[in-house]
């Protein structure tokens, strides 16, 4: 089964942890760069760790959380080649591969889901990338990296 890479600030342990144990019982292997202490770390560094170790190429995609997923993920979406989705629910995450090609989903440690949080990543896992006019989009907005 596939690799994954995940990382968290404070904000997130108790999820991070869940979503490690979740994708571990699903057969993946989760490389969890931490945080598993309530210490306070600085979401930017986590994301760069992530991103950087993804990057190396072994991982299908990534996990980050902090406790919104905000400034995670828009750390993450920061870096170049990384296109992280913090979605709302299941259809969102699902959406999220299906039409943007994601490499990261990210989440809120702080955040009242709807839905079971491992729901929305299974969503996610469940999902594939539909291409077509999706990768034109995808296309489009990786180019944003060199125009901006
Ligand atoms: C840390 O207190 C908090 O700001 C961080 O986890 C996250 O919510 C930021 O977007």
């Amino acid at each position: 089964m596939a690799n994954v890479v995940l990382a968290n600030d404070h904000g997130a342990v108790e999820l991070a942890l869940t979503l490690v144990k979740h994708l571990t019982q699903k057969g993946y292997t989760v490389n969890h760069l931490g945080v598993s202490s309530n210490d306070s770390v600085d979401y930017p560094d986590m994301a760069e760790l992530a991103c950087n170790e993804f990057k190396k190429g072994s991982y299908e995609f990534g996990v980050l959380l902090c406790g919104t997923g905000i400034g995670i993920s828009i750390s993450a979406n920061k870096i170049e080649g990384i296109r992280c989705a913090l979605p709302q629910n299941s259809y969102a995450s699902g959406m999220a591969r299906k039409h943007n090609d994601v490499n990261f989903i990210a989440f809120g440690g702080r955040i009242e889901y709807s839905e079971d949080p491992c729901t929305i990543l299974d969503a996610f896992t469940d999902a594939s990338f539909e291409g077509d006019r999706h990768q034109r989009r995808v296309d489009k907005i990786m180019a944003l990296e060199n125009r901006c």
